[in-house]
């Protein structure tokens, strides 16, 4: 506990699945916290929870991918804690499984402005202040999926390499200046967006199927990408910069492998 004690956080995505679990994380271990999500009730609630366990959270309704509400989500870290220290760029959207044939250029425009261009307004504005600053550490949520095939649809695998690209490309442009960017790349996480998976597989009594590609065996649950985020977001994270961690069980150590049956 006490691990971002003093920072000034915001996390975005935080209504729902792994940005709440951060969110109730990074205040736990001590940071004043901005929830951002463009679903206005449900964030609410993420920052009520903070309050009710004796924490200190803002909600506000932004969009993560309009470079308007970024810039004013940003504004309002420094007016409400007076400084930011640590952005958890964690909003992002499937788009769904379509077939490429289907696939539309607007389809395409709305998942790379919200999964890339979002977490690339984040590393712009608050990424200037920190700079100014002189420290600071800015967390992206990539995928596995950005790692190879088979995690996501094309426009959405294609979102997620373009994160790991660009915490590499961003930790350079932020060369000398003590600001720190990293990515984590979760693997199958039970979430809002993972629901009609879960579902689909409860509804035929596949449930134990789920997981069944990576090592452990299991799939992840949210608080498990929380501790990577609020890790890297922290000063024993000091030394860690351009990275994208995969937290996915040891799914992308593998090559696809058939066990054998007992
Ligand atoms: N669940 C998984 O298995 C998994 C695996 C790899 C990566 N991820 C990534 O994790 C991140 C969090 O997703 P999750 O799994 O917790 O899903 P989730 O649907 O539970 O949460 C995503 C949150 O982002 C918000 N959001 C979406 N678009 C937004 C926008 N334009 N502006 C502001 N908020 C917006 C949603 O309202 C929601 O609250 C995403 O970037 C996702 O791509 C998830």
């Amino acid at each position: 506990m006490g691990r971002l004690k003093g920072k000034r956080a915001i996390v975005t995505g935080a209504a729902s699945g792994i940005g709440r679990a951060s969110a109730l994380l990074f205040a736990r271990e001590g940071a004043a916290v901005l929830a951002v999500d463009k679903t206005r009730d449900a964030v609410e609630e993420t920052a009520a929870q903070i309050a009710a366990a004796g924490g200190r959270a803002v909600a506000m309704a932004a969009d993560a991918g309009d470079e308007a509400d970024v810039q004013a989500y940003v504004a309002r870290a420094l007016a409400e804690f007076g400084g930011l220290d640590v952005v958890y760029a964690n909003a992002g959207i499937s788009g769904g499984l379509v077939p490429l044939f289907e696939q539309t250029v607007k389809h395409w425009q709305e998942i790379l402005r919200v999964n890339l261009i979002g977490p690339f307004l984040a590393l712009k504005h608050a990424g200037a202040h920190m700079v100014k600053q002189g420290s600071g550490s800015i967390v992206c949520t990539a995928s596995v999926a950005g790692l190879r095939a088979n995690a996501g649809g094309n426009p959405y695998s294609a979102s997620k390499a373009g994160i790991i690209s660009l915490v590499q490309t961003a930790a350079n442009s932020f060369f000398g200046s003590g600001v720190r960017v990293n990515a984590v790349c979760p693997g199958l996480i039970e979430t809002g967006m993972t629901k009609p998976i879960f579902d689909y597989a409860r509804g035929r009594g596949t449930e134990a199927n789920l997981g069944q590609l990576n090592p452990l065996n299991r799939y992840g649950e949210p608080h498990e990408i929380a501790a990577m985020a609020a890790f890297l977001a922290s000063d024993e994270a000091s030394y860690v910069n351009g990275q994208a961690i995969a937290v996915d069980g040891g799914l992308s150590s593998t090559h696809p492998f058939r066990r054998p049956r007992p």
